[in-house]
Order: structure tokens, then sequence, then C-alpha cells
């Protein structure tokens, strides 16, 4: 029989006792508990009541499991062990003891620009190592970033995570579907399976909500806010944040483009443009983040080329046809 309410403190589950509660999350219960056979503390995320009989969490915490293993990152979430106990599936992580970047961003934003930059840097660089494991997290938020005493942010909640070899998965009934849109790209609100540039507009958001202090879309309820998304544009930080320099409101601008390819085609670009903000194209402050395909299908490199090759052709028939006329 499944486990069908909560952990009590004291519990025994599998070879883990359970110490505390700690965190509801999208779609589980976490708890600290000990581990009897490795004689440590560590984490235990178990599926919560609404989602105990899914079948699909097993899955998802064994390939949670998985993505964890391939990748080894200061900065990334270590997990240990998955399994079933009781027919309850469950995932072993170690334990981080920190706060989360929520409670950090309510703590301390709005941020100055070096303190911001410094802390986005270190996401920015467990994440490149997830994009060069060809892993994409898919579901950055605050909720699923704590920080260290020693400030170091640690990356956790890879549920969402498309790998590779993880074709089948959606976003539908997964937890970043369910949650908050206030990170999520355009595309993935769309239905696309997102790539890299995905998390880099997830990445984008935090970064902006660390130096303004609140997201850059509001709305009354999720929908609002997809659509804002998908149709807003993005205030310009320069102009909101009184100091702010031009570079790093550019910085922030590139990642929340609506369009992917206006985006950071990597995270190696945006993290080599905070450390060099001389070289950052400030041009782009003057256009709109929310430009959309259809806004701008004439800059497409089809219609570029072809329409250069038309031009070329008009000339040389109108050069040909003058020629004619004067030798006659
Ligand atoms: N290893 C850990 N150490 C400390 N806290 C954790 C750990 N893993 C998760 N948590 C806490 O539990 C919350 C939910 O965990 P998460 O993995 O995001 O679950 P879900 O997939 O259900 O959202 C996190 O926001 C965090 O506060
Ligand atoms: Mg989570």
């Amino acid at each position: 029989m499944a486990i069908s309410s909560r952990l009590q403190i004291g519990d025994q589950f599998d070879h883990f006792q359970i110490r505390n509660h700690i965190a509801r999350g999208g779609m589980s219960d976490i708890y600290t508990a000990y581990d009897l056979l490795a004689g440590k503390e560590v984490v235990l995320k178990v599926p919560d009541r609404m989602s105990i009989g899914d079948p699909a969490q097993y899955e998802r915490f064994q390939r949670e499991l998985e993505v964890m293993k391939t990748l080894n990152h200061p900065a990334i979430q270590k997990g240990l062990a998955s399994g079933t106990y009781n027919n309850t599936p469950y995932l072993v992580t170690e334990l981080i003891k920190g706060e989360s970047l929520r409670d950090f961003i309510a703590r301390s934003a709005p941020m100055n620009a070096e303190d911001a930059i410094a802390l986005i840097m270190k996401i920015a660089d467990g994440l490149l190592h997830c994009h060069e494991n060809q892993i994409i997290h898919r579901d950055l938020k605050p909720e699923n970033i704590l920080i260290t005493p020693e400030g170091q942010p640690i990356i956790l909640d890879f549920g969402l995570a498309l790998t590779k070899n993880s074709h089948r998965v959606t976003y539908a009934n997964l937890s970043g579907a369910a949650g908050t849109p206030d990170y999520m790209a355009p595309e993935q609100i769309e239905g696309h399976r997102g790539d890299n540039r995905t998390d880099i507009y997830a990445l984008g958001i935090m970064f902006y909500e660390m130096l303004k202090g609140e997201v850059p879309f509001h709305g009354d309820n999720n929908l609002a806010i997809m659509a804002q998304h998908l149709k807003g544009s993005v205030p310009r930080l320069d102009k909101e944040i009184h100091g702010l320099s031009r570079q790093v409101a550019a910085i922030v601008s590139k990642c929340l483009q609506r369009e992917p390819e206006l985006r950071y085609s990597s995270l190696k670009e945006f993290i080599n443009d905070l450390e060099n903000p001389d070289q950052v194209d400030i041009l782009i402050l003057d256009k709109p983040t929310g430009l959309s395909k259809t806004a701008s299908w004439w800059r497409s490199p089809v219609v570029v080329s072809v329409g250069t090759a038309l031009i070329i052709l008009i000339t040389i028939i109108i050069i040909a046809l003058l020629l004619q006329h004067f030798h006659k």
C-alpha cells in the first residue's frame, strides 16, 4: 500500500528516519531525514498527497537523479539515490543548509548592481555546466535555488529538466506548468520544448528581480502574466533604476527578448558581457524586447537575401535597358 498521508517526525521510511518536514514543492513533500545506513542527514523527496498515485512520479525522480549524477559543480545539487518503499517512490539528495533565493530576494532586493552581478554570475556558471552537458533545467525560479551561508547558490529541482535522451517529456502535468509563470519563457508558454535560451530567459527574469526588487510582468492571474510574456515588453532597467548602467540594462534586455534568436545564444556570451561591460551592445535598449517574428519577418535571412538579389537584378536590368537606349 502506498503511503497516503504526510510522514511524521520520527517515522521510519525505508532506511530513513524522518526528522523534519521542510517544504512542499510543486508536487512533493520534502523532509530532512537521517539515513540509517549511511549514518548522515539527507533530504528526502516523496510525492505529495495529490500526486502519490501518479505513475510518472517514479520515472520523474529517477530521471532527476540521473541528471544530478551527470553533473558535478558547486552550484548544482548533488543527488544520492532514488527508490521505492511501500509503492511510494522517493528521491534522496544531499542536505543543503541555507535559504532559498526567494527568501534572499525578499530580504535583500533591490540589490546593488555589483552584488546582483556577483550572484547571477555564480548561478550562470552552474547553469552553463548544465548546458555544456546537454541539460536544460526548464524550471528555474528563486524557489529552486538555495544559497548557502557562504553565499554559494545551488540549483535544485531537475524534475522538469530536458536531457539529450528525454524526448517524451513535455510540460503537461508537470510542476512548471502548475507553478508560477513569472519565469516562463514565451516559447515555453506556447508549449515548445525549449532549449538553453529558455533557461537564459528565466535567468534574465531573476537578474531583473534582484536589481529591481520585482519581476517585470504582473497580472491578476497566471493567464494574464503569461499574456504579458507573450505580448508585453520589459521596461528598460536603466530608466527604472537610478544609477544603473546602460550596459547592465542591455545585458538584462538581451536575456529577455521575446524571440529566442534575439537572446544570448549561450551563457558564455552572457558571462563574457558581464565581465567586459565595455563591449556590450547598448543599441538593444532602443528596441522593445517584445519584438515578435511577425513584426520582424522582413529581417529574416531568407527575406533579406531574396530582397537583395531582387534589387541587384532590377539594377542590372535598368542598366542594360539604359545602355541599349543610348546605343541606338
Ligand atoms: N537538498 C535540499 N536541501 C535543503 N532544502 C531543500 C533541498 N531540496 C529541496 N529543498 C527545499 O524543498 C523545496 C522543494 O524542493 P524541489 O526539489 O524544488 O521540489 P519540487 O520538485 O516539488 O518543486 C525547495 O524549494 C527547497 O526549499
Ligand atoms: Mg521546486
